[in-house]
């Protein structure tokens, strides 16, 4: 296929992700919430942010932290009013810079209306807005699992059937089958764009096509996600769903859309990202996600292998080049700190953090900044369960401690490296009490180490991580080859280093990333060939004359050559 990557804003952009109940709080009542955000909005654009992708705001019973949404088109009043949003995004594109909402539509809650009416009686106007199924021989309609553990169906006396939830049982799955619901969406979308948005992220947007008759999963166990997930992810009609909702809503603004889409394969992203196919600008992929897991999930934990991570970004950078766009991200709210995971969040914090951040900012596709991620903020260990908030965490200690009696010890273990609290601490302002985050009681415990790490530190030391991000986002703006050139991986079969260029024209980066606390040999293969060569950014000082033919990294160290 012909290479036809096309300039846009949004692959120019640095996009920085915000869960408003961590942010920071304005009033005291110990949840982030808008007014807070707009406070902090001249700290985002010193950073260099382009874009800002706020988590749900909308009015929700938090069963999931706001992806369980009763009213798609009103504010939860724990984080403020309809005017606060207003005034939230009139300051953003005061400062130039975009906004973009998280479009929660495979589920509602099953507080919002829709659900209300659906399970009033079996002919009820809403009923086909979700999936009911009678029982199957007096048991679930299929062998589904909830990606929140247990089933994937309840049961409902009042009308004696199961209705579908991928997720908890207040979040009832919405039947695009039904284009009475495909409409509600639209018209909700179009509120949002018409309120000035600047595009959505649209969450497990690749699980609402669901194969017919709902089949039962011939593997109910050991599969990576969601027992079930070959019937609902990347389902029979979800390109042309997509390809609807484009036309009928999206084609009509200059958005940026991100499709959240768990198991998606290069092979999909292809069609969901390539340009001429009208569906999103591109898609949040898991593969790189998942190498830590075993074949019981994410919480049956494994090492991560340098050259499994190497293959994974390799494969889908060559995957899309011309044909279609990577988002690129270590972290969010549903995943551990990049550095406890992927660097060494103790002696090699900051170094490693670099060196993290680096890798990702030099690979083409759009850069996600998780909140925090700029300070290096680190996985928290809670001693009790009790001090854990989410809904996925808990269900899970209670299937495997409370009901299946597995060892207590292995299973906080797990939850210290995978569970979602970790990336939900409050965000580290300063060092006061709370971090600055709230004067009242934080919703979640505040990670002890904000004494030393906290933004006001990292503003004030030209040596914090905070300062190398901005300079990472400077440098994409400065040079197009950071943005649109080919990806080609060097040393394919190292453990220990990650090396990798970019090509422009006659312009080459060198990417050099040590992933260990040991110095390490560099020898340049003798197919690099250049007359120039230039050090664009690197994590500890650099001699810019000495030789690259040769040369010793320092522990995780990152440098980028630019040559000519
Ligand atoms: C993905 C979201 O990122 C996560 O936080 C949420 O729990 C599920 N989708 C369900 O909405």
């Amino acid at each position: 296929m012909e290479k036809t990557t096309s300039k846009t804003w949004w692959k120019e952009s640095v996009v920085y992700q915000i869960y408003p109940r961590s942010f920071n709080d304005s009033n005291g009542d110990g949840i982030g919430d808008l007014q807070g955000i707009t406070q902090k909005l001249d700290y985002l654009k010193e950073l260099g942010i382009d874009v800002i992708w706020l988590s749900p705001v909308y009015q929700s019973p938090n069963d999931d932290n706001g992806y369980d949404i009763s009213d798609y088109q009103s504010i939860m009043s724990d984080f403020g009013t309809m005017e606060d949003w207003e005034e939230l995004i009139d300051q953003i594109h005061q400062r130039e810079m975009k906004l973009i909402m998280d479009l929660v539509v495979n589920h509602s809650s099953d507080e919002h209306q829709w659900f209300q009416e659906s399970k009033k009686s079996v002919d009820n106007p809403y009923r086909d807005y979700y999936y009911w199924k009678p029982g199957k021989d007096g048991k679930e309609p299929n062998n589904w699992e909830s990606v929140f553990s247990g089933s994937a169906w309840e049961y409902d006396e009042n009308t004696e059937e199961y209705y579908l939830h991928l997720f908890s049982r207040k979040q009832p799955d919405l039947n695009w089958e039904n284009p009475k619901l495909r409409e509600e969406v639209y018209r909700m979308m179009k509120f949002w764009l018409d309120k000035g948005i600047d595009g959505f992220r649209m969450d497990v947007i690749n699980f609402i096509s669901k194969a017919p008759g709902l089949p039962d999963a011939p593997n109910p166990h050991g599969k990576k996600y969601a027992p079930g997930g070959e019937f609902f992810m990347d389902g029979p009609r979800i390109h042309e769903f997509l390809q609807e909702m484009n036309e009928k809503v999206l084609s009509q603004y200059d958005v940026l859309t991100v499709g959240e889409m768990p198991g998606v394969t290069v092979e999909e992203a292809v069609l969901y990202t390539g340009e001429e196919r009208q569906e999103v600008s591109m898609v949040f992929q898991f593969e790189h996600m998942d190498l830590d897991g075993g074949p019981e999930g994410k919480w049956d934990l494994r090492p991560l292998k340098l050259t499994d991570l190497k293959n994974s970004l390799s494969k889908w950078q060559t995957g899309l080049d011309g044909k279609g766009w990577n988002s690129l991200y270590l972290n969010n709210h549903d995943q551990p700190r990049m550095v406890s995971r992927f660097g060494n969040d103790q002696k090699y914090r900051v170094e490693s953090a670099k060196m993290l951040a680096t890798m990702l900012h030099m690979l083409q596709g759009t850069p996600y900044i998780y909140q925090g991620e700029e300070l290096g903020m680190t996985n928290i260990k809670l001693d009790s369960i009790n001090d854990y908030k989410d809904i996925e965490t808990l269900n899970m200690y209670r299937e495997k401690v409370v009901e299946g009696h597995a060892d207590e010890q292995k299973v906080m273990n797990s939850i210290y490296v995978k569970g979602r609290d970790n990336a939900r601490t409050p965000i580290q302002w300063d060092d006061s009490e709370n971090a600055g985050f709230t004067t009242g009681t934080p919703w979640l415990a505040v990670n002890e180490n904000y004494q030393y790490i906290n933004a006001k530190q990292a503003v004030l030391d030209e040596n914090s991580i905070y300062h190398y991000y901005r300079e990472l986002i400077q440098l994409r703006k400065q040079h197009d080859i950071i943005v649109y050139g080919s990806y080609e991986l060097l040393l394919p079969d190292d453990e220990e280093l990650y090396v990798y260029t970019r090509t422009l024209g006659d312009e080459k980066l060198l990417v050099l990333l040590n992933f260990t606390g040991d110095e390490k040999t560099f020898m340049l293969p003798s197919s690099i060939s250049y007359s120039k060569k230039e050090v664009l950014i690197s994590n500890y000082p650099v001699d810019v004359d000495a030789s690259i033919e040769q040369l010793g990294l320092k522990p995780y160290e990152a440098r980028v050559y630019k040559l000519k």
